[in-house]
């Protein structure tokens, strides 16, 4: 037995870029590859996988692209034991200051039997002769031994310490079909740890299908691993990886019982969750642990209150610690008078007890026929002026035109014209990304409004002959958002008259707000002391 390396150093290894990207509905082109490259360097990852050269020639470019691009972190590619994957890595990789070639072969009896169709001595055969190919074309080396958790003990330890003996500095424990548990990590790592040589860093690489790639990667890491195979919002094969988030959230957190760190910037980790999810178009779910919606949220009275008092009496994370911009408290059916006021205040409203108790039925009735309410109701509770989902506003559309050329390449465009109350008619025509893009704008430059549009979701409702399209718009002005929904019978009309009706209430909500202005900065002035 030999003394481990067991340092407090815990490695990321990102495989967002390869496990990550090979699930369904996650491929990226090298753009969006090099994207989230960018976000996993800020995020200070220790190594990046940037993908699997051998498998395609836009995987290889991609894994170059990365190569050229990023600095700080070492540059990965994936190779299978063989000279033709383990040449296409090292071409891939050249351009990066440090380079990793991780290579691997499936080791348990399935994959020996039914895939490779190899005998075990074959396998440690290759293992001899071709990692230290690997070891002359990269910096260092990783070597897999695929599916190790269903390979027999002995013999995983004889293909571990035959690929060190060729010159492999880690090795990566991966469970490959999720299948292994938190304890029966623990006390193989301790094995595999205690009867390798101590300059070799073993690695854990777990998949999700029983829902324990996180425990399970830190389950190792008490055994003695010390580099975490993981990808942003948890994404790979199937049920996807260890989550990058939730890893080193869970080490952090409880440092008290693993005593690791790592050298994650963890306010960067709002931004590559986002970055990810903008690139492949997959939206992050609402109570995604770390990173969704809801993970800093509360709507319950009893815990908005206690969080208004002290967060810390129902989080145990500062939501500013990766990244979000706090911790949100969302006004629901379930919230009492303290968020109501709190909020008011906020929005610089003189929120005193009797106003509460004033406005709080009409607060109650409004949150059980909607799922938010948002700060442009909370204004119209507090002013009575304002509008329900942007019907009651200023505005009304009275013409729209779009336009996209693509054979003359004239920029989309459209030309909108709207009536407001009092009587006057504006027309204006703005270029854009795309039509309807350029139709917000037109909309938003007529209503003197300075929004961005958050989301736009469509939905088409058919009916037999009769077809509606229900769109719902959330735009951003002045960092608030609001909301507008329309149902038309045309796609680019339901569109434009949700964006609308969301233009609407920001334009009465920010005129409510600015005559708040002065007690506002009075109230800001207040808290930063
Ligand atoms: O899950 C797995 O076994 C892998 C290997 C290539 C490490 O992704
Ligand atoms: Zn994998």
């Amino acid at each position: 037995m030999t003394e481990t390396n067991v340092g407090d150093h815990v490695a990321i290894f990102d495989t967002t870029l390869r496990d990550g990207e090979q699930a369904p509905g996650f491929s990226m082109a090298v753009e969006g590859k090099l994207a989230v490259a960018r976000a996993l360097q800020a995020l200070n990852v220790d190594i990046v996988e940037a993908g699997f050269a051998a498998a395609s020639e836009g995987d290889f470019n991609a894994v170059q692209a990365v190569a050229r691009s990023i600095a700080g972190p070492t540059i990965c590619s994936l190779a299978r034991l063989n000279e033709k994957d383990l040449d296409a890595a090292a071409r891939a990789i050249e351009p990066a200051a440090r380079k990793r070639i991780h290579t691997f072969i499936g080791t348990s009896p399935t994959h020996r039997d039914a895939k490779l169709k190899l005998s075990k001595e074959e396998i440690l055969e290759r293992v001899a002769r071709l990692v230290p190919v690997a070891c002359s074309r990269a910096d260092d080396v990783e070597f897999s031994p695929e599916d190790a958790i269903r390979t027999e003990r002995d013999y995983l330890l004889e293909v571990c310490r035959t690929a060190i003996d060729a010159g492999a500095t880690t090795i990566n424990i991966p469970d490959t079909v999720g299948y292994s548990t938190p304890e029966e990590m623990t006390d193989l790592f301790r094995f595999l740890t205690s009867s390798c040589p101590a300059h070799v860093v073993f690695s854990v690489h777990c998949h999700d299908d029983l829902g324990m790639a996180v425990a399970n990667s830190l389950a190792a890491v008490r055994g003695g691993a010390r580099q975490i195979e993981c990808a942003v919002n948890g994404i790979g094969e199937r049920a996807g990886n260890c989550s990058l988030e939730e890893a080193v959230m869970a080490l952090r957190t409880r440092k008290d019982l693993f005593g690791v760190e790592t050298q994650i910037d963890t306010t960067k980790i709002y931004a590559a969750s986002i970055a990810l999810s903008r690139v492949t178009h997959q939206p992050i779910p609402r109570n995604k642990a770390i990173v969704g919606k809801n993970a800093f949220a509360h709507e319950a009275g009893i815990h908005q209150h206690g969080v208004l008092a002290d967060r810390r009496t129902y989080e145990i994370m500062d939501a500013e610690s990766v990244g979000m911009p706090s911790n949100s408290i969302v006004l629901g059916k379930h919230s009492g008078k303290h968020a109501l006021a709190a909020r008011a205040r906020a929005l610089g409203f003189n929120a005193g007890p009797e106003k509460i108790e004033e406005v709080f039925p009409e607060f109650k009735r409004l949150a059980d026929t909607c799922r938010e309410v948002t700060d442009a109701d909370v204004v119209k509770l507090m002013t009575g002026r304002g509008s329900d989902d942007g019907r009651s506003g200023p505005w009304r559309t009275r013409r729209i035109e779009l336009r996209t050329d693509i054979e003359d390449e004239v920029r989309p465009y459209a030309r909108v014209t709207m009536k407001h109350d009092d009587g006057t008619r504006e027309t204006v025509q703005c270029e854009g990304g795309g039509p309807i893009d350029a139709a917000f704008a037109a909309v938003c430059a007529i209503a003197g409004v300075a929004g961005r549009i958050v989301s736009l979701d469509l939905r088409h409702d058919a009916d037999g002959e009769d077809t509606r399209v229900d769109a719902e718009a959330t735009v951003e002005v002045a960092s608030r958002q609001y909301t507008g929904k329309a149902r038309e019978t045309d796609v680019a009309d339901a569109a434009v008259a949700a964006f609308v009706a969301a233009v609407n209430q920001a334009a009465v909500s920010e005129a409510a707000l600015d005559e708040n202005a002065p007690r506002r900065a009075a109230a800001d002035s207040e808290s930063v002391a």
